[in-house]
């Protein structure tokens, strides 16, 4: 029997729900509109009731995910200030050295995977990502939806680049999601078929014993060896334990 550990809280499980359906249907109103001579377009464009509906629906949802976004920052700024968190998401150099790392052992060039702390290098990767390309949305969402507005402010110029640049990182935020982020989530040996730990909130101690295993020594206070890891338990053979 495994045992579990509580790895998301409800508020972060509740902010990854609001993001992926409310993402999810961006994709579904907003790719349609950029393809818009192709069947499938059509037919998604139907599904939402026309093409004013589904503009719509992309406009309610770009609200949403906007103050999702403010109210992400808000709440990370107050646990900080507070000193109720570790800055766990923040880049360091231990990310640069980890990556070369994980490279090396994928090369067989080292024997040993480098162990993670709470969150490893793709994952900050993935997250800054997100981030950046939650801002550039907005924003350039906001000109395309105030475009008399923002013209009073900025230049007239930056209408049409804003819809260049919308329509093109609308694409690709959407290709990175499903074909990166899908493999992690899903497809990564070390969760197949599906990773369900930010649903239910919960991880075996075997998964973190492999993948956080910083993480899980500092939890129990205990040193690395013990508890037993480094012997020889690579990502590679981790599917093998879940
Ligand atoms: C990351 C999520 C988003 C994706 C994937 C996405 C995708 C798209 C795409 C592909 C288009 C069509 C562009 C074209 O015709 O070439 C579009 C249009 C548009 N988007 Fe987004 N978008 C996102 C977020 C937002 C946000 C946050 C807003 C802000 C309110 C927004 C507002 C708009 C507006 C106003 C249009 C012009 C179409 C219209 O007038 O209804 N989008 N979007």
């Amino acid at each position: 029997m495994s045992e579990y550990i509580v790895r998301f809280n409800v508020q972060q499980r509740i902010e990854h729900l609001v993001t992926m359906v409310v993402f999810a249907l961006l994709c579904f109103t907003g790719l349609p509109q950029k393809f818009y001579t192709t069947g499938w377009a059509h037919v998604l464009v139907d599904v939402f009731g026309g093409i004013d509906n589904t503009r719509a629906i992309h406009r309610f949802c770009g609200v949403v995910l906007a103050l999702s976004t403010v109210v992400h920052f808000a709440m990370a700024l107050n646990t900080i200030v507070g000193k109720r968190t570790r800055l766990s998401m923040v880049p360091s150099k231990q990310d640069f050295t980890d990556a070369i790392g994980t490279l090396r052992y994928y090369l067989g060039v080292a024997d040993k995977a480098p162990p993670f702390d709470r969150y490893d290098y793709r994952m900050k990767f993935e997250y800054w990502g997100l981030v950046a390309g939650n801002i550039i949305m907005v924003l350039t969402g906001f000109v395309l939806y105030f475009p008399t507005l923002a013209a009073r402010v900025v230049p007239g110029e930056i209408i049409p680049a804003a819809k260049v640049a919308h329509s093109n990182e609308g694409l690709m935020a959407f290709l990175v999601i499903t074909i990166w982020h899908i493999y992690n989530a899903h497809l990564n040996p070390d969760v197949f078929p599906f990773d369900t730990s930010i649903f239910t909130g919960k991880i075996s101690r075997e998964r973190m014993l492999h993948e956080h295993p910083l993480e899980l020594a500092r939890m129990e206070g205990k040193s690395l060896a013990d508890l037993g890891h480094g012997h020889g338990h690579g990502h590679a053979d981790a599917g093998k334990m879940g």
